[in-house]
């Protein structure tokens, strides 16, 4: 894939997920060989009002480059003015505009998945953002809004017109939220109808998973999402298969090693307080299938410092080897 000057060998990317891929998450992603990630979504109105919270979202570094910031909105003035903010500001590889959010705040304000249902406006906040930047721009949609409503062959198309550089298609409509299975046959009639490359997402969990995105609905790249939690040796597993080399999975003093790592980061970055709370899940994700995870979890949830967390890691992986 080749996106005017962005080279993906493989095109293996780490979707936007809020509360989750924060830059901790991004940092070990790459490293396990994640060839872009995308930030969490960041309200455009926000970043208008200069949030300093919402700016903070858009923090990248070299450990997490290439980097696609994502915003949401959905007045084309207010998009195109934060994209060329963060263009000027930050450097983004890409900037990525959210119309698959099917959360109801989201909805009810006219944003994210519900742009599906007004292709006018969401025309008019693509032809706005891009006119304003010089960074490539995705667009991240769904199947459609329900059953009756798949739009997402005409809609993708509209938004190619209009000066998207990318599609990655989440292939679940709005009402289905995040489950069942995904249709990998719209994902397909998405990348048969394009010319621009497209990115098909939904269900990657392993790298069988990824092979079968790509064979089946010939995408461009892959969008890998829940199938990271817990795992960013997913993109290591996903590398290693599409180059037809040997993939070992991790040791569990491995898998301990980077969940304390994922703690650290997030501390440094965060702080005690909040990183301590926000590592919570991740932990979770990482002890999931480990001997005594369960009682460790209600522990880590009720610890306070950065060492009650270790400790509690260090005695799960004594008990695991
Ligand atoms: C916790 C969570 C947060 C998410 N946040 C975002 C977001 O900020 N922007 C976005 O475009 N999609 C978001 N998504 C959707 C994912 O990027 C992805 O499209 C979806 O989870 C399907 O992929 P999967 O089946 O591999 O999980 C989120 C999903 C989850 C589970």
């Amino acid at each position: 894939m080749n996106i005017q000057n962005l080279r993906f060998i493989h095109g293996i990317f780490l979707a936007p997920m809020a509360g989750v891929t924060d830059y901790s998450m991004r940092v070990l992603c790459h490293r396990m060989g994640a060839e872009m990630s995308v930030t969490e979504m960041l309200s455009a109105k926000a970043l208008h009002y200069r949030d300093e919270k919402t700016e903070e979202l858009a923090k990248f570094d070299s450990l997490t480059s290439p980097c696609s910031i994502q915003i949401f909105g959905h007045e084309p003035d207010i998009m195109a003015e934060a994209a060329a903010m963060l263009e000027k500001r930050f450097a983004p590889q890409m900037i990525d505009i959210n119309m698959g959010c099917p959360v109801k705040k989201i909805v009810s304000n006219g944003e994210g998945s519900a742009l599906m249902s007004d292709p006018k406006l969401a025309e008019e906040i693509v032809k706005a953002v891009s006119s304003a930047i010089k960074t490539p721009l995705s667009v991240k949609i769904r199947a459609g809004w329900d059953e009756n409503n798949k739009n997402a062959v005409e809609f993708a198309c509209r938004m190619e017109r209009a000066g998207a550089d990318m599609i990655c298609i989440h292939g679940r409509t709005k009402s289905q939220m995040y489950n069942p299975g995904v249709d990998l046959n719209i994902i397909k009639d998405v990348k048969n109808a394009l010319s621009i490359p497209v990115l098909g997402n939904g269900d990657i969990y392993s790298a069988a998973d990824a092979l079968h995105m790509l064979e089946y609905t010939g995408c461009d790249g892959i969008m890998v999402a829940r199938g990271a939690y817990g795992n960013p040796w997913i993109f290591k597993e996903i590398k290693c298969t599409l180059e037809g080399k040997g993939y070992t999975p991790p040791s569990v003093t491995e898998r301990i090693n980077v969940a304390k790592e994922h703690l650290s980061l997030l501390i440094a970055d965060k702080g005690e307080y909040t990183g301590i709370r926000e590592a919570r899940k991740h932990l979770a994700w990482y002890l999931k299938g480990m001997r005594g995870a369960a009682p460790a979890r209600v522990e880590i949830n009720a610890a306070e410092s950065h060492s009650a967390v270790t400790d509690i890691l260090d005695r799960i992986l004594n008990e695991n080897v």
